[in-house]
């Protein structure tokens, strides 16, 4: 079981509807928490939020190759990591035979490419007991048809969490791999490309952030698509 009270944990893509609630979360349940987000307006605003809850507060673009360490690093100033959490994302829309190449790379680099550098630079600096949480989605369960790429690159990030998980055991690192069903954050409205298909009501935000909250502070490792509303 992680200790949350006192913990200090890096949310990296905080400021979106996802990341602000998992923030908030967290502070509710006693981290210390570093925002970070590429936008500095929306960062200051979502630290002012957190209060003395929080720690740090960074600007981060995840499509730059070095972010990652210079983001622990960072943290780290302020105090040492007990966990990283990293729900930047992006969607897109439409069929394989409208995808742009540069829509395709945002969606690798954000989704797939930022994750698997993150770990990389927390991997080796986690204390035992720390965790990583990664915000997959459904579609690596199920992936969707006119979401191909989105859906690829959540298919590999839960194939990489899945084999991070078994690496870091004997370390003690808990790994979560978090696929939520369509939530109300507004992502859909922001894709980089494509009409979304109509949606039923999805989650809120806070659902979704209270689950993955409680998969921390418990031994769960994987929270799979149905257990949002266990
Ligand atoms: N909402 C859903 O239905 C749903 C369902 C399953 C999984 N997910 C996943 O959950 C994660 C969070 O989604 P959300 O719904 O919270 O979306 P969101 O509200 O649009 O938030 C996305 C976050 O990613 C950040 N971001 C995008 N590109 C970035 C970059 N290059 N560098 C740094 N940050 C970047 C955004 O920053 P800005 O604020 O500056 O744009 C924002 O903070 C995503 O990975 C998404 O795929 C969402």
């Amino acid at each position: 079981m992680a200790e949350l009270n006192g913990a200090h944990v890096l949310v990296v893509g905080a400021t979106g509807g996802l990341g602000t609630a998992i923030s908030k979360a967290l502070a509710g349940a006693g981290a210390r928490v570093s925002v970070a987000g590429r936008d500095a307006d929306k960062v200051e605003a979502l630290a002012a939020d957190l209060g003395d809850q929080a720690a740090g507060r960074q600007n981060v673009d995840v499509t730059e190759p070095a972010f990652a360490p210079a983001l622990l690093d960072a943290a780290e100033q302020v105090a040492p990591l007990t966990g990283v959490v990293y729900a930047a994302g992006v969607v897109a829309f439409g069929p394989v035979g409208d995808l742009e190449p540069d829509v395709l790379g945002q969606l690798i680099a954000v989704n797939l490419t930022g994750p698997i550098l993150l770990a990389a630079a927390a991997a080796t600096r986690l204390p035992e007991g720390g965790f990583l949480a990664n915000l997959s989605a459904v579609v690596a369960e199920m992936p969707m048809k006119n979401m191909a790429a989105y859906s690829a690159t959540k298919a590999g990030l839960t194939g990489f969490d899945r084999a991070l998980a078994t690496e870091l055991r004997r370390n003690k690192i808990k790994v979560i791999d978090v696929r939520p069903p369509h939530t109300e954050t507004g992502l859909v409205t922001r894709a980089l490309a494509g009409t979304p298909p109509r949606l039923a009501e999805g989650l809120s935000p806070e659902q979704v952030a209270d689950r993955v909250v409680r998969a921390i502070a418990e031994d769960t490792g994987e929270l799979a698509s149905t257990s949002f509303s266990e």
